[in-house]
């Protein structure tokens, strides 16, 4: 299902919109062989903020993602859910890294999907679903099959389905990977302003050095096997005017936090047997 609706996990007796303490998880192969991914992990994320890990291909985002929102178990630890402000629990939304469209479901079905997983949908929800889609340029094709969708578009939808429910954390897994330029930065934007408007907190994979830079309040490194938080990264930007995708990239501290990443991505490689390369090593 996509987005997933985790079950509220446990309550937050903190601010944290996420509270990850000491999360442990393995995998057993066919053979038997158990491969520690994650081994007393911690991490938080605060109400509003957005978060961006990177980290090498296998290195665990993805699990990471499925455990926090309860499509796996975890072996031990605690994963705690923050409620909204006025008391009632917090809600996380799911967009996984393949977009999984159920085919016999129009794109505004499809779109509607992640509400109709909690409740009854109502006609304002499709008013809200048609204006998403049509803000995505998705209008024209809302009452199409997803087959006669391209790659970005699915994404693109994948997003509206995310974002409908109103969640208060979303868990974004490689989200833009499929589009060009252009609409990448302004799906960046629409994420930015979903922060300012709702205090949405968002927790986002790429492999975009400069992706997680121009989006986040901070970015985490992940690396090494079990996984760990190799590095944590404080962004702050000069940026003329409001944060928009492009006035991140033109900020003066940009080049630095970018070098920093990537070297960071660079020295976890000794740990890691994989030879997928980060985007962006332009900046290097
Ligand atoms: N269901 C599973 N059973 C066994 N091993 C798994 C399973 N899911 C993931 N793994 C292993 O766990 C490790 C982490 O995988 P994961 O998909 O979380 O990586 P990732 O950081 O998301 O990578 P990518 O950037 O390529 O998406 C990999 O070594 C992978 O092979
Ligand atoms: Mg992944």
């Amino acid at each position: 299902m996509n987005p997933t609706e985790a079950p509220a996990r446990a309550a937050s007796p903190d601010a944290n919109r996420l509270h990850v303490r000491q999360l442990s998880h393995a995998f057993q192969t066919a053979d038997g062989v158990s491969t520690t991914i994650f081994d007393r992990l911690d991490f938080a994320v605060r109400e509003g903020e957005i978060v961006s890990i990177v980290g090498r291909s296998g290195a665990g985002k993805s699990t990471l993602f499925n455990l926090v929102s309860g499509l796996l178990t975890p072996q031990s630890g605690h994963i705690a859910i923050g409620a909204r402000t006025d008391g009632s629990p917090g809600r996380i939304a799911y967009m996984l890294q393949k977009d999984l469209m159920m085919p016999w479901r129009t794109v505004l079905q499809n779109a509607l999907l992640g509400v109709e997983l909690y409740r009854k949908v109502r006609p304002d929800d499709v008013t809200r679903a048609r204006d998403m889609l049509a803000r995505y340029g998705l209008a024209s094709v809302a009452d199409a099959y997803p087959h006669s969708l391209s790659g970005g578009m699915r994404q693109r939808v994948a997003l509206t389905r995310t974002l409908l429910v109103e969640p208060t954390l979303v868990l974004l897994d490689e989200p833009f990977s499929a589009l060009d330029y252009e609409t990448r930065l302004a799906l960046e934007d629409d994420i930015i302003a979903l922060r300012e408007q709702t205090g949405t907190s968002v927790v986002l994979v790429t492999h975009d050095i400069e992706e997680a830079i121009a989006m986040s309040d901070r970015v985490i490194l992940l690396g090494g096997r079990p996984a760990r938080v190799q590095d944590e990264i404080d962004i702050t930007l000069s940026t003329h005017g409001p944060r928009t995708a492009v006035s991140a990239r033109e900020a003066p501290e940009f080049r630095a936090y970018h070098a920093r990443v990537w070297n960071g991505l660079r020295s976890g490689a000794t740990v890691q047997s994989d030879s997928r390369t980060p985007q962006g090593a332009a900046h290097e």
